[in-house]
This record gives structure tokens, sequence and C-alpha cells, in this order.
């Protein structure tokens, strides 16, 4: 089996931040979302990876490389305008040739994996397999009808009136069967080629699709809300470690991580909390759920349930909450209240506190 991972794409949710960084690349618990993604694939044992890459080719290989770190072979697959998931299997088709494959949404988090999911694929192989996850606001996701024996009998993008609360996540499972049915389609009405019609057509055409109810976390961090939630979740999940500076005059509790190099001083940390290498956290108030990436500044301030990433400077402001800073972003005091001072990019969003 190979994989086909996507890191293409607009982002557009994700503004301002896309703009010059690939959503895909967006730490959560300080690792970019696509290595969590791609050990997800090393995994279950495939080492043939090809990722699907856009505008911002260059960031995501200058991360991932050949692989090689992360224990896979990488082939980079430049898409040159995002025409859809579907597209992204039929530019694929030299590299896929007649093997089965995972497709996984680079923006996609499956916290524990799919071992299983991949196991019971390999093992009945249906010509194609889906996993799914129940939600309570369907018209948000494209939504599978699926009977009592898992065939999968109906896929809807995005239903006004949804017949089912189980939502299509972003990683299915394939035989070259799809690609025939990828031909097949027409763009839909936004000018995607779908891969739910994709998938549809596989169907009409005598393919069974399965669905498997996905038991473990999983996230489509599209948003900032969605990408904080998943940071909060992982975090739930580290073991402390001090390999950094701590002066005895701070006070750490709870799961702590201070990588080398960074340094804590006079401030008070409540886990759980990642403080990546060679950041400096002093007169402080951090966490809980506090993600600071490399090279950060945070001076007498309080921030909590939030991301901050590489070179983010926060210094004379407290109260700093689900806040995500971009890298070498500067938020900083403009004095006594009550005036701001606001330098303020294209589709940022500033949410200010009023009295
Ligand atoms: P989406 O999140 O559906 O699309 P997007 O990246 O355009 O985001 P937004 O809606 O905020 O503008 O894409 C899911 C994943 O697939 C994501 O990792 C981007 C990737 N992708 C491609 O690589 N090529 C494509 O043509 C599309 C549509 C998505």
């Amino acid at each position: 089996m190979k994989a086909l991972v996507l890191a293409g794409g607009n982002g557009t949710r994700l503004r301002p931040f896309t703009y010059s960084l690939p959503k895909q690349l967006v730490p959560v618990a300080n690792k970019p979302i696509l290595v969590h993604c791609l050990e997800n694939i090393r995994d279950i044992g495939v080492s043939e990876v090809g990722i699907i890459v856009g505008d911002q080719a260059a960031q995501i290989r200058a991360v991932v490389g050949d692989g090689s770190r992360y224990g896979i072979k990488v082939t980079y697959i430049p898409q040159a305008a995002p025409l859809g998931l579907a597209h992204c299997v039929g530019i694929a088709r030299d590299f896929l040739g007649d093997d089965d494959f995972v497709m996984y949404l680079g923006d996609n988090m499956l916290v524990g994996g799919m071992a299983e999911a991949a196991a019971d694929f390999v093992a009945r192989r249906p010509a194609a397999k889906i996993l799914v996850t129940q939600v309570t606001d369907p018209t948000q996701y494209g939504v599978a009808e699926v009977d009592a024996d898992g065939v999968v009998t109906a896929l809807v993008e995005k239903p006004a009136q949804p017949r089912s609360n189980l939502a299509v996540i972003g990683v299915y499972f394939f035989t070259p069967a799809i690609h025939a049915a990828v031909a097949r389609i027409k763009p839909s009405r936004r000018g995607e080629l779908e891969i739910t019609d994709a998938i549809s057509d596989l169907a009409a055409h005598g393919g069974t699709v399965t669905a498997e109810e996905y038991r473990g976390y999983w996230k489509d961090t599209g948003t900032v809300a969605d990408l904080l939630d998943c940071n909060r979740l992982l975090l739930d999940g580290v073991q402390g470690l001090h390999a950094g500076y701590v002066d005895t005059a701070s006070t750490v509790t709870g799961e702590v991580i201070i990588e080398p190099g960074a340094r804590v001083v006079r401030s008070t940390l409540t886990g759980p909390i990642v403080v990546a290498a060679d950041s400096v956290i002093e007169d402080s108030c951090l966490g809980p759920h506090t993600a600071v990436g490399r090279n950060c500044r945070v001076t007498n301030a309080g921030v909590q349930d939030s991301i901050l990433l590489e070179g983010a400077h926060v210094s004379g402001v407290t109260g700093i909450n689900g806040s995500l800073i971009g890298r070498w972003a500067t938020v900083g005091s403009a004095g006594p209240a009550p005036l701001h001072r606001l330098l303020v990019g294209d589709h940022t969003q500033l949410e200010v506190a009023v009295a």
C-alpha cells in the first residue's frame, strides 16, 4: 500500500496565517500537523508517500525533505491549483500505479492513528473504505449513509437535510478502482473534482464502499478554534520534562516540557505546557494548555490556552486566551487603558476585552 497526503489547498479559513505558512505546517503541541499525519502513516507500515503540494511547496519540502527522518520515502506531486480532492488522485496516477493507497488530508488530526482501519481494509479489500464519525451538525460535512453491514449507501456533501449524523473524515482507503471513477466525474458547482462524487460513482458502478466509525479523537484543523481544541487535547497527553533552565523564583506545576536552551525566570507555569528550545519566559504566568514555539519571548505577560509560533514576542499584556500568535509576531502593551494601538494585517481577527 502507498499513501497520498494532500498538502496543497488555499487554507482561506486560516488566513492570515496561510498567507505565509501552509496550514499543514501549523504546529499543535509544537509539532506541525503534517508531521503528526506522516507519523500515523509510518505507523501503519506504509513507506512510499506522495505529497500533493501547491504554492507553498518550498516550505513543506524544507520541513519534510525526503521523508527519511520520519522513516518514509516522499515523492512530491505539484498541483497547479486546488482543483479538488479527486483532482489530487488524478495527478498522482503515475505515482500510485496499480497499488492500493490511503489518502490522508494533510490538515486532519487522528490522535491514536488508524492501524485497525488499515488492517481491516487490507483483510477485506472493499473497493474503497472511508472513516466516519458522529457529529452534532452534519450540514458542515460530507455525510455518509451506512447500512447495518457497514456498507455506504449514499454520500452527500454538506446536506441541507442530513439523513445521518456520520461525517466523513479525512482518511480514505482506495483500491485502484477509484481511478476510473475519478476519470468519469465532472467538476462540482464549486468547480472542484469532489472525492465524494468519485466514491459515489465507484459505488454506482458496482464497487463496494464500506465505512468504519473512527473511535479516536479526530479534528479537521481548518479553523483556529479547531487548532486550539486539538492543541488542548495533545497537551493533555504530554509528560513533563525540564531540560531547560528554571530559576528558583519560578513555580512550575502540572505537566510542563521545557526544552533545552529555554529559560523560565520569575514565572508561574501551570501545565500542560510545552516551551520549545531557546524561548524565554520572564515575569509571566503561562498556561494551562499553551504551546510556545522556538525562540519566543514572553515577558510580563499572562498567556493561556494558546499557541505561539516560532519567534513570537508577547510583553506587558495579561489575559491572553484562546489565541494563535504567528511567527515573529509581536503583541505588546500600548500603555495604561483605555487606548489601544492596533497594526492589523489583512484578514486578521482581533478580539479586545472591554471593561
Ligand atoms: P480543504 O480544507 O477542504 O481546502 P482548503 O485548503 O482550500 O481550505 P479552505 O477551505 O480553508 O480554503 O482541503 C483539505 C486538505 O486537502 C488540505 O490539507 C488541503 C488539501 N487540498 C489539496 O491539496 N488540493 C486541493 O485541491 C484541495 C481542495 C485541498
